[in-house]
């Protein structure tokens, strides 16, 4: 406990300098409290119906407060693209599954998604069943300039879904783009001339802070974090969010923290149930309102080669996902 509860300390610290105002910016500033003076956060959400719920409660659809997001109104004109990196330097936490599923879910709201697979793994690939060892044109030829992105773009079977597909090519441009002048903004420019065709571009980054995540951060305006809940969860997005100031100061001004994601939550287990109230209380306004729980169902859908709002689409997971998509495109 005690190192969780320090990593939770030092990491609140550095986020307390991060300008990057999430969520609960909708809270108006008249209404008042019991006690007659303003109400804010919590007391304010209580006033309203809309209070953070139990996390024992917290259920498979992964509601984590009472209100709900209005479903997006269909889109007359498409693009230009909002990008989105989907990062967290360590493996495992769902950033792959979150790509795919938040794509596949905007789809099916309308938008036109391009997906970016920006790991030399292509598991995002890989989980939209593209055979990566068999294409001639990737992510890594792209970032070269020996391809253009449209040369290199996939439909996916998922309607209204593209993918930029990369394999383990990728991981020898990192070498090549150290040379290169101007060498984070190699992917920025590289998605210029198709962002008018999407209107969200999400980018699923590998487990580093090296220069492929950079390339995703400078060409970004959000970032969202998917955070693990368990024990060590919190080590290392000290670090994060700081990379991510540190673009904001000197690559990218527009970037902003689009928000954390708690994925993996087991409700039935103390131990997910305390780490989530610590990231509540490290990170009360960067944390998305939506909770992504723990199920078999997920390595599944690798298997099977689909998003899960395709694979099994009333199931909570996907209905998870599918609130995901409300809350960011609320955003
Ligand atoms: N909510 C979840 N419940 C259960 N398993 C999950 C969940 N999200 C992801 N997984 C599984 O965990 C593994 C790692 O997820 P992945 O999205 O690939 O993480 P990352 O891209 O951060 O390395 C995969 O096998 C994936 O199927
Ligand atoms: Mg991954």
């Amino acid at each position: 406990m005690a190192a969780s509860q320090e990593s939770a300390l030092s990491t609140n610290a550095a986020t307390s300098e991060v300008d990057a105002p999430v969520q609960a910016s909708s809270i108006a500033q008249t209404e008042l409290g019991h006690d007659g003076s303003q109400a804010t956060g919590p007391e304010l959400k209580a006033l309203r119906g809309e209070g953070i719920i139990d996390p024992a409660d917290i259920g498979p659809s992964g509601a984590r407060s009472k209100r709900d997001f209005p479903v997006p109104p269909p889109l007359g004109v498409h693009g230009p693209a909002r990008v989105i990196s989907v990062c967290n330097q360590k493996g495992g936490v769902g950033k792959t599954t979150t790509t795919i599923n938040l794509g596949a879910a905007m789809a099916k709201y309308g938008r036109r998604v391009l997906l970016v697979d920006l790991d030399p793994q292509g598991a995002l690939s890989v989980g939209l069943g593209v055979p990566i060892h068999d294409l001639k044109v990737t992510g890594f030829e792209v970032l070269m300039g020996s391809a253009t992105a449209s040369e290199a773009l996939l439909k996916t079977q998922v309607p209204g879904v593209d993918l930029l597909p990369s394999n383990i090519e990728l991981s020898a441009a990192e070498l090549y783009l150290v040379n290169e002048v101007g060498r984070e903004y190699v992917l920025s420019r590289a998605l210029a001339p198709i962002a008018a065709d999407y209107d969200v571009i999400l980018i699923d980054c590998q487990p580093s802070l090296g220069l492929l995540t950079l390339n995703a951060l400078a060409a970004s305006k959000g970032v969202l974090i998917p955070l693990e809940c368990e024990y060590f969860a919190l080590r290392g997005v000290a670090l994060l969010i700081q990379t991510i100031q540190k673009v904001q100061e000197r690559i990218n001004p527009e970037l902003q923290m689009s928000g954390i994601l708690p994925t993996m939550y087991d409700a039935r287990t103390v131990h997910a149930r305390e780490v989530l109230n610590r990231v509540e209380e490290t990170f009360p306004d960067k944390l998305f309102e939506t909770v992504i729980t723990r199920t078999v169902k997920f390595p599944e859908t690798t298997v099977a080669g689909l998003p899960i709002t395709e694979y099994a689409p009333n199931s909570g997971a996907a209905q998870a996902y599918q609130r995901l998509a409300r809350e960011v495109l609320a955003k």
